[in-house]
């Protein structure tokens, strides 16, 4: 049982989803919405209360990719949390090469540089106690009928790592889904090491698996948009793909169900949908803890 809990990217698409369907959960007092915007916080929060009947969403403003934002953020928290949802994020906005002030990109940033920050300053402070789940994605083992290829990652290395998280390792690119899986695949493995470090918190990664719904695809330039929704329809055509409610049920039972392990990263045993699996038992490479802990070094040459 969980008493309280902080979102990511809460107004919209999945991480909404999860307020509510946390909302719903038996003796859940508090839920963070974790947003940029304070305006669509204030109409998600609304949405939300309207739906579960419930006056338990607090807006918390936190922008990923700004860590001066997220330490604000942390410091804003009034007691410690019981569990995380590193939910903000996904293949988004026309503007994902560009380089943040820290020296990555900003689909870097939003994905997963952030969200580190925004761990370990709570872990720091001593405000995060029982769980904090990363979402991550089917993309991070590449996801043939769309095209995206397994990280081709050839030494494992904290330099080549970095170079992931610069963007350095794609050179000059327009489609955002290319660098995507790579930086999924790296929170994973981030996620593994830092479980080790601190054996007290359980640290998990989710997949929701191929959900529609969400809000990704509208932030997207018309063509890159038009070739995603082919995309998840021909997943859809094929039961590849599941509702908003499936792929945020992912992420509510794996907060409740301990059984989810740490360090672990679940996903779809085959495809994008269905049971989930450790992806450990397929992909040997995810348990190197020499490759997991290269990640988490790579990660901090960005964070000062
Ligand atoms: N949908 C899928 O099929 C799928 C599959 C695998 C994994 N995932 C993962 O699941 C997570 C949620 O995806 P989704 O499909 O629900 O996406 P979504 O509907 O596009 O929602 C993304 C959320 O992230 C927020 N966000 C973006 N940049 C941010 C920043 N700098 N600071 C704070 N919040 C920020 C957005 O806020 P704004 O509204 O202000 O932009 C929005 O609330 C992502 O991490 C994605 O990679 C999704």
């Amino acid at each position: 049982m969980l008493k309280n809990v902080l979102i990511t990217g809460a107004n919209v698409g999945l991480g909404k989803e999860t307020a509510k369907q946390l909302a719903l959960k038996e003796g859940i007092e508090k839920i963070y919405l974790g947003c940029r915007n304070k305006e669509k916080a204030k109409v998600a929060q609304q949405d939300l209360e309207e739906s579960t009947g419930k006056s338990i969403f607090e807006i918390i403003l936190i922008d990923v990719s700004d860590l001066n934002s997220v330490k604000v953020a942390v410091d804003s928290l009034n007691g410690p949390i019981e569990a995380l949802v590193m939910n903000a994020g996904g293949p988004r906005g026309v503007n994902f090469n560009d380089k943040t002030k820290d020296g990555v990109t900003q689909i870097f940033a939003v994905n997963l540089l952030g969200h580190v920050v925004l761990a370990e300053e709570l872990i720091k402070s001593k405000k995060l106690n029982k769980v904090a789940l990363y979402a991550g994605s089917e993309a991070a083992r590449g996801i043939r009928i769309m095209g995206v290829k397994r990280p081709n990652l050839k030494s494992s290395s904290v330099d080549e790592f970095a170079s992931i998280a610069n963007g350095e390792f794609f050179g000059n690119i327009t489609d955002p889904m290319i660098p995507y899986g790579s930086i999924k695949y790296m929170g994973a493995m981030w996620m593994a090491s830092i479980a080790r470090k601190h054996p007290d918190i359980r640290f998990v990664t989710m997949s929701p698996g191929a959900t529609s719904g969400t809000d990704a695809m509208n932030t997207l330039s018309p063509l890159k948009r038009l070739i995603l929704k082919t995309c998840f329809l021909m997943l859809s055509l094929i039961g590849n793909s599941h509702a908003l409610s499936v792929g945020a049920k992912r992420f509510v039972d794996c907060l409740w169900d301990e059984s989810y392990k740490t360090g672990v990263f679940y996903a779809s045993k085959s495809g994008t949908s269905g049971p989930v699996v450790d992806q450990g038992t397929i992909f040997d490479d995810l348990n190197n803890k020499t490759f997991q802990d290269n990640a988490y070094e790579a990660i901090h040459r960005f964070i000062n």
